[in-house]
């Protein structure tokens, strides 16, 4: 990882008075979250996207869908927030703290970042966490996991869906309008493990930059945005993002000890 791109960057994070951050699986993937792309463990490589996450798969054969969310549900459960999502909301903090906004947009579903202390976090693709039931909308969260019966059904006896944004759906309108407000009017602008193919949540990096804000991509491999990007930071954003932080907001205990970051 590039000592200079991480100075540049921390001292633009220190000077920036609003920031926005989204986040993609491989945020989660220290987590032992399996991302959705990646060439080997990624579940789009094991299951087939179209069989499990639309709206048709679910009206088609509702048992393997749900059976297939609660596994994953499981999982996310079980997860632990790991140094990437701790920066995060620590970057929130100081960033407030010092009267500045700062916004955290995910595409995510596992609810880490809210369990590592982010606040207020735009879930654009919905959450693993919340069940909803299919003829009221009305959503159901804390619900025992694993599952009894699949589809899972409400006391009612109706099913219940999880409340995440299937291909063909579209995103909370309540989320879009907050992405959009926060990317267009953001100094600086942050994506983090993601593949950057999934719009509209990929397109609020060209938002932010069209409206003058710097941009920082923090991804393991080069992705659809690096060449676009004022800094890409390869490397995986467990080890990237605290260094960020550390170096933006620690500057003095850092620069007297010297570089700890050889
Ligand atoms: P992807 O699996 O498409 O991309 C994960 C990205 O994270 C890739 O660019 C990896 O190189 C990178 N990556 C993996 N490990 C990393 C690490 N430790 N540190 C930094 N980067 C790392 O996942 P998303 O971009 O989140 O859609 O996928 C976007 C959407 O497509 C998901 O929200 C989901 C999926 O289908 C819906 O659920 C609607």
């Amino acid at each position: 990882m590039d000592q200079n791109t991480i100075d540049e960057i921390s001292s633009a994070l220190r000077d920036a008075r609003s920031v926005v951050v989204i986040t993609g699986a491989g945020v989660s993937a220290e987590s032992e979250i399996p991302t959705f792309r990646d060439a080997m463990e990624g579940l789009w490589k094991s299951f087939d996207p179209m069989k499990l996450a639309t709206p048709e798969a679910f009206d088609a054969d509702p048992e393997m869908v749900t059976r297939w969310y609660d596994f994953r549900r499981t999982m996310c459960l079980e997860a632990i927030p790991n140094p990437g999502h701790i920066a995060l909301a620590r970057m929130q903090d100081e960033i407030e703290s010092r009267g500045g906004s700062f916004t955290l947009l995910t595409q995510n579903v596992d609810r880490l970042h809210q369990r590592a202390g982010s606040r207020d976090v735009v879930e654009l693709h919905g959450s693993i966490m919340v069940w909803r039931c299919v003829e009221t909308g009305r959503q159901h969260v804390d619900l025992p996991a694993p599952f009894k019966e699949f589809p899972p059904r409400t006391s009612e006896g109706t099913m219940l869906r999880p409340d995440v944004v299937w291909f063909g759906e579209s995103l909370p309108e309540a989320a879009l309008d907050r992405a959009f407000e926060a990317s267009s009017a953001c100094d600086m602008f942050f994506s983090v493990g993601t593949s950057a193919v999934v719009y509209p949540a990929a397109g609020f990096v060209d938002l932010a930059r069209q409206c003058g804000a710097k941009t920082v991509e923090v991804n393991r491999d080069e992705t659809a945005i690096s060449g676009g990007v004022d800094w890409p930071l390869r490397g995986a954003s467990g080890e990237a993002l605290p260094r960020l932080v550390s170096f933006a907001f620690d500057q003095d205990e850092v620069r007297e000890e010297g570089s700890a970051f050889e």
